[in-house]
């Protein structure tokens, strides 16, 4: 199946129940501490922050969704439209269609709609075999981005019908690539989670970030068993990963650099759990385009909701701004405690 073909097909799929996990991110088992004695008003909490030499006016970025085609644009214009009005980050979905045909690199060019976000371009890691940093870097020139992700995504891969090659390769390449490249590098998932292994093993590298993506939320194995008749493979893998909150304080453990946790978040209240556990910035993709799909004004609208949400956990908690929310004390459970535990 083409690219551009099989890209137009996720966002028609991604927007379906049978495409998300039916396990939980486990933020359900974090537990934050409820504070009732209050010695500040709602409206005097901050929530900014900066990443990567960027300000947010709250710690989200929306995570790479789609790019390379007409339909893609228009999308993604109606997100970039609403990240700049809410002051947070966008990011381009996997810049491949370009790379293939330099005729489609209008449709990445969506700078001129959020002039003053944090904006990121993404690449398969796969792709760093055939691409060099330097083509690379000239993309991310000319679509004036500040960053790249680079997505691991083993597990989708192995759900479509091609004989893809290149996996032991990948390791070497991320770490060639964030020498070379001028710009920063952050690895992500697409919604297995990384490990303490491989966080580990990624922050002997020179890249400036890690997107957990974890499970729970937008699910591949799903999504792409579906789209190429592996039904089966589907249903035997379909809830494998690493939950989000767990992934998140793994990589904790093992990353002294900037983690964005992602994967399932769909509220402010686990926005701020995910600093609480040692995330810098938040990120959510699937639902965003959902409401992409209805206009700038429905992603504008759903951002609203977050950042509230966000403002009443953190009042809940008396944290006055995030460096304040990332010093809360918390309870784990269950589950979660598990995970912990097995670093
Ligand atoms: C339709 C669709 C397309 C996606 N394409 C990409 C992509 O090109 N590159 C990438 O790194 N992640 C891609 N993702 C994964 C997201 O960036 C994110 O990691 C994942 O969806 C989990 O977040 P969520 O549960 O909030 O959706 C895509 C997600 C969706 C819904």
């Amino acid at each position: 199946m083409k690219t551009e073909k099989r890209k137009d097909a996720h966002i028609e799929l991604a927007q379906k129940k049978q495409s998300q996990f039916n396990t939980s991110t486990l933020f359900n088992e974090v537990k934050l501490i409820h504070n009732s004695l209050s010695f500040f008003e709602i409206n005097e909490i901050n929530t900014k922050t900066e990443f990567l030499g960027k300000k947010f006016s709250f710690p989200l970025s929306i995570r790479p969704i789609t790019g390379g085609t007409e339909k893609s644009f228009e999308l993604n214009k109606n997100i970039a439209l609403a990240c700049e009005k809410k002051g947070i980050g966008f990011s381009l979905g996997s810049m491949r269609t370009a790379l293939e045909n330099k005729n489609k690199l209008k449709y990445y060019k969506l700078r001129k709609y959020c002039p003053t976000v944090f904006l990121e371009a993404n690449i398969g890691a796969l792709e760093l075999e055939k691409y060099s940093a330097k083509k690379i870097d000239s993309f991310l020139s000319e679509t004036e981005a500040n960053a790249v992700s680079v997505h691991l995504n083993s597990a989708q891969e192995l759900m479509q019908n091609q004989k893809t090659k290149g996996f032991s390769k990948q390791f070497k390449n991320i770490k060639n690539f964030a020498e070379k490249s001028s710009f920063p590098v952050i690895v992500k998932e697409v919604g297995q989670g990384i490990s303490f292994e491989t966080a580990k093993k990624l922050n002997t590298t020179k890249i400036k970030g890690i997107d957990v993506a974890g499970s729970g939320g937008t699910n591949f194995i799903k999504i792409d068993s579906i789209l190429h008749n592996k039904k089966s493979l589907g249903k035997t893998f379909g809830e494998f990963g690493i939950p989000t909150a767990a992934s998140v304080l793994m990589t904790k453990k093992a990353f002294g650099k900037k983690i964005i946790a992602s994967g399932g978040i769909r509220n402010g209240l686990e926005i701020a759990k995910s600093i609480v556990l040692g995330a810098d910035l938040t990120g959510i993709a699937g639902p965003v385009l959902w409401k992409a799909k209805k206009g700038g004004k429905k992603v504008e609208e759903f951002l609203e909701v977050l950042e509230k949400e966000l403002r009443i956990s953190m009042f809940l908690v008396g944290a006055k701004n995030l460096t304040e929310l990332k010093k809360k004390k918390f309870v784990l459970q269950d589950n979660l405690l598990e995970w912990k535990n097995y670093t």
